[in-house]
């Protein structure tokens, strides 16, 4: 196969999205949309890419790491000069280079590798990938002559009338021969309504030296959308979050509603999964098989095994094991680990915490750094007390322990195997195996004395 290149521009500043993150990086479907792009560029197999990068550029190259080269645009004169960066990198080089631009996320690598083949099909100098689009307001437009010829692409703000009508739009993406690209890049100007060198000026270029031009025109428009605003980067996390939910469903994953529910790109979830509406898995989460995903829960780059219960909570950088159930209204903080078949019921926040198997930890606590062994009862309204106001403190609670309601263990503390808690509690030494241990106020009851409160009892 003959070289290829790929040319990523990423350089402008995104000023229509009214944003202080770069517009390439803005997220769809969790990940920034110049990182979508290199996915898909990256399974051309392309010898070399090229990214040029100005705004941002030190943000933009800590995402794409060693997966790019960088050109620097300092100033952002526009999408040919924007090329014209890669000069010093390509320009001597022979093979097809693809130019896109970072703002396309939907585009797919079957699309691309489609242009490829099109283009050397058709021996062609350029070959623009095109699209039909109802409404072409903002792109622009490929004019072809009376027989389909294609003549020049014209930017919507130097259209004529007539050539505004015109539905069929650059989406951006071209592959050229390398030569005859930068050869034809140092022959435009900026003799234009906005006052930049346009990248789409070199079809025109070529065309009048007598170079073939081709278009490739695909088949879905959604897929080439440009993200300029706002509006747009909603309709493209809609349409990437569809495509996402299909991928799952195809895969043997229940979803209740499909419109409803926003899975991440790089999320990974086992068959016969049931996912309810309202529920966001985000970053690199792995869900296993045979799980339920209650509705409203929100999962974020944690670890879920198979068969997990989860109703609606949420859950960060954290791992369930085997069997477990969490919820409703549980808060899993990072570093949780909750081992195989444990309860953790409603109103339970657990942070850096280990907690074995069978243990049930089931209402109204907080287990914050500490290790509990494996079936322990930890009754209601439970606090693992791990913060003195400077520093944090580690509580353990040996296997087959019972906690009573209401106790408060104050770390560090280490509560050893087969031990009792009595209710009501505040612990603050160390408790030895098969202890009870009981630290609280003794109750004393004064015989009749509730008459000589008439106010409460008469
Ligand atoms: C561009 C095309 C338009 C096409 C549309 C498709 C030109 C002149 N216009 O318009 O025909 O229909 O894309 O979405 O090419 N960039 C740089 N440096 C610059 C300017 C831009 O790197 O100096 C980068 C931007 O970061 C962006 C991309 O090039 O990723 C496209 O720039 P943008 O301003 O979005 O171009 P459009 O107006 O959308
Ligand atoms: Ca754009």
């Amino acid at each position: 196969m003959e070289n290829r290149y790929v040319i990523i521009l990423a350089a402008g500043k995104g000023t229509r999205m009214k944003s202080k993150l770069y517009k390439v990086l803005h997220p769809v479907a969790g990940k920034p949309m110049v990182e979508h792009i290199i996915d898909q560029v990256e399974k051309t197999n392309p010898s070399e890419v090229v990214t040029i990068v100005g705004h941002g550029a030190e943000a933009i190259k800590s995402h794409l790491g060693e997966r790019s080269q960088y050109a620097l645009q300092e100033e952002q004169l526009g999408t040919g000069h924007a090329v014209l960066q890669a000069n010093s990198l390509l320009a001597d080089k022979k093979g097809t280079t693809l130019v896109i631009t970072g703002d396309t996320p939907l585009l797919t690598a079957e699309t691309l590798k489609n242009l490829f083949d099109y283009h050397q099909g058709k021996n062609a100098s350029a070959t623009i990938l095109t699209a039909h689009a109802a409404d072409p307001t903002g792109y622009g437009r490929i004019i072809r002559d009376h027989i389909g010829i294609v003549e020049k692409i014209v930017e919507q703000k130097d259209a004529t009338e007539q050539e505004a009508r015109v539905q069929e739009i650059n989406t951006g993406t071209f592959c050229f021969d390398n030569e005859a690209l930068f050869n034809a890049l140092s022959k435009i100007n900026t003799n234009n309504a906005q006052g930049e060198y346009y990248l789409t000026d070199i079809i025109e270029i070529l065309k009048k030296e007598g170079k073939a031009i081709a278009a490739y025109q695909m088949s879905d428009f959604e897929e080439a959308m440009g993200i300029n605003d706002r509006v747009a980067l909603a309709l493209a996390n809609k349409i990437m979050y569809q495509r996402l939910n299909k991928m799952h469903m195809m895969n043997g994953v229940t979803f209740v509603d499909p419109d409803t529910t926003y899975i991440d790109e790089g999320a990974v979830i086992g068959s016969d999964t049931v996912i309810e509406a309202g529920v966001h898995i985000k970053g690199k989460t792995v869900i296993g098989e045979d799980c339920f995903i209650g509705a409203h829960s929100q999962i974020i780059d944690s670890v879920i095994e198979d068969n997990v219960k989860i109703t609606q909570s949420v859950v960060e950088e954290s791992i369930v094991r085997k069997n477990a159930d969490v919820g409703p209204f549980a808060h899993l903080r990072p570093k949780a680990e909750i081992g195989e078949h444990v309860h953790v019921g409603n109103f339970v926040e657990v942070k850096n915490a280990t907690i074995a198997e069978h243990t049930k930890v089931g209402h109204l606590t907080y287990v914050g750094d500490a290790d509990l062994g494996k079936d322990i009862n930890v009754g209601c309204g439970v606090v693992f007390v791990n913060y003195d106001g400077k520093n944090k403190h580690r509580t353990t609670v040996g296997d087959h322990a019972f906690i009573g309601s209401s106790t408060s263990l104050i770390a560090p503390v280490d509560i050893a195997a087969n031990s009792v808690i009595a209710a009501g509690s505040t612990i603050t030494n160390d408790v030895s195996e098969y202890d009870l241990a009981i630290a609280r106020a003794r109750q004393e009851n004064k015989a009749g004395y509730a008459k000589k409160l008439p106010y409460l009892n008469n």
